[in-house]
């Protein structure tokens, strides 16, 4: 940027941005959804329902189903009753219907794309270039696997399908999560009950529709809605493992309740992960990875850099770079197309954030939020950096799950180590450096399932993701995401 353009003080550029809204007729709502079971959508036997609102504008979208004990029962029982067939199948003809799904995901991208903004406000750019394109690719991704998988873990026996997997999944990536859920789980011959986050079943209920276009054997997947409840009857029904991702509390509960079962259980829980920047990184890269480590997703991410761990003599300098970006963030309506922060999920959400930014305050750490009009309706909350934080306070124990940064800094590697590990947490890390050796170092002693080296929120379906400690067990993405899904020589599940 030219030295002769007049920034006025504050740091935001003298110009504005024209709106440019996506247009939302490319979606279809209807007024309301019933659950998916059997290869059809049917009324609940609850006779309950709810709304379905937009985050950004308070509105309803939709009425939803309410699946009660007897609902998923009923769910389960279909999955059952498809699963002799469908693990009969050839496993070339099962890739064909994951391929299937795939091709329809990337048909009807735009559609999605929409929709998982309207229902969860997101910002359109990622929904329309992450969680569409990575939902498609994760299908893809396993489809190639599905008459490979006596290849893929040579030594362990004939593999076979575990039986009915329970899905449950959360609101920050509705349609990633159900893809990153199915996708294996098809793939080795599962069928599947999904129970989408009750605030964000409406991409979840158009893949419904997918599976019907796409001509999945009835039964093979089925889709029930509610909120916690419906989970935990999913959790208690006749189903031969479990795939959980969300809090740790919930997680915990879960694991209760399947202990001595039988069932198979995978958890992927919460994260606070440090990102951990050396007075040798390449600055400016580095201050886009941290923007994008926490401001991505509105914060509402597992893995976020919600801890920024700075090398001491870089501090200053770091600091003043990242509030001049915090100024540019473009925060407010998730359908135009520009905005960078979408709105928060939910209500509860919110309240949630505020409160840990409050105790922040509380507890002494300096807060630092960037001058912006927020809408008037809708969940909004400002992005948000604090510094003095010190690891006794809960901005920097709590996972936030908003835009909201802790920032501590660290003179020497091993005082970087000892942070960054020092929570009860182990999902991701960031470090950034221009020493490769360092770089080895470092993630060697991270306890952290996903360690990133100059860069964050990467993601690929080759790429096995999950957690240490309270952040949970098991793994989703590339080989080890099939192993969860799998029996060795009709061995136990
Ligand atoms: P949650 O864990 O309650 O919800 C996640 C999913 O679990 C939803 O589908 C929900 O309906 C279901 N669920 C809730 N209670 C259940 C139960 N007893 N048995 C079975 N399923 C149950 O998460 P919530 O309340 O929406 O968010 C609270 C906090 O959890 C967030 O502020 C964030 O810190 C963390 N979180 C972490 C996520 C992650 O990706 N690791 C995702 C969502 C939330
Ligand atoms: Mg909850």
């Amino acid at each position: 940027m030219s030295d002769a353009i007049e920034r006025p003080a504050g740091g935001a550029p003298p110009w504005g941005y024209a709106s440019a809204p996506e247009s939302t007729d490319v979606v279809r709502l209807e007024d309301r959804y019933g659950l998916f079971i059997g290869g059809e959508f049917v009324e609940p036997k609850s006779g309950r329902w709810f709304p379905t609102i937009s985050p950004s504008t308070e509105e309803t979208l939709a009425d939803v189903a309410e699946a009660d004990a007897t609902d998923v029962a009923r769910a389960v029982d279909a999955a059952r009753d498809a699963t002799p067939a469908w693990q009969a199948l050839a496993p070339a003809e099962r890739a064909k219907y994951v391929f299937r799904i795939a091709r329809q995901l990337q048909e009807r991208a735009r559609e999605f794309a929409v929709l998982e903004t309207m229902n969860g406000g997101k910002p359109i750019k990622e929904s329309r270039d992450v969680d569409v394109p990575l939902a498609a690719a994760h299908f893809f991704y396993y489809a190639g696997w599905a008459d490979k998988l006596e290849y893929a873990f040579p030594g362990r026996g004939t593999p076979g399908p575990v039986g009915v997997a329970g899905q449950i999944i959360p609101w920050n990536f509705p349609l990633l999560m159900a893809a990153w859920k199915l996708a294996p789980a098809l793939a080795a011959g599962n069928t599947a009950v999904l129970k989408p986050a009750e605030t964000t079943p409406l991409t979840a209920l158009l893949l419904a529709q997918v599976m019907q276009e796409a001509e999945i054997p009835h039964g093979v997947v089925n889709i029930v809605t509610g909120a916690g409840e419906t989970g935990a009857a999913l959790v208690d029904a006749d189903v031969d493992k479990i795939a959980f991702t969300g809090s740790t509390e919930v997680g915990k509960a879960i694991q209760r309740s399947t202990a001595g079962s039988g069932k198979r259980l995978t958890l992927e829980l919460g994260g606070k992960a440090a990102n951990v920047v050396f007075e040798d990184a390449p600055l400016d890269q580095a201050v886009e990875g941290v923007i994008n480590g926490i401001f991505f997703n509105q914060g509402h991410v597992c893995c976020a850099g919600s801890r920024l761990l700075v090398q001491e003599p870089i501090f200053d300098v770091l600091l003043d770079k990242l509030k001049d970006r915090l100024q540019t963030l473009r925060v407010g309506d998730p359908l135009d197309k520009n905005t960078d922060v979408g709105a928060i999920n939910s209500k509860a959400q919110l309240t949630k954030i505020a409160e840990l930014v409050e105790s922040g305050v509380e507890e002494g750490a300096e807060i630092y939020q960037p001058e912006c009009d927020l809408p008037e309706r809708g969940f909004w909350f400002r992005p948000t950096l604090f510094t003095g934080v010190s690891q006794s306070h809960r901005i920097a124990r709590e996972e936030i799950f908003g835009p909201v940064l802790s920032i501590l800094t660290f003179r020497t590697v091993d005082e970087a180590v000892e942070k960054a590990n020092n929570t009860p947490y182990g999902l991701s890390a960031g470090i950034w450096t221009e020493k490769g050796s360092r770089i080895l170092h470092m993630a060697s002693r991270l306890r952290a399932g996903v360690v990133w080296a100059n860069t964050f929120n990467r993601f690929d379906p080759t790429s096995p993701f999950g957690g240490y400690k309270e952040s949970g067990f098991g793994r989703e993405g590339g080989l080890h995401g099939l192993e969860p899904y799998l029996t060795f020589d009709g061995g136990p599940r």
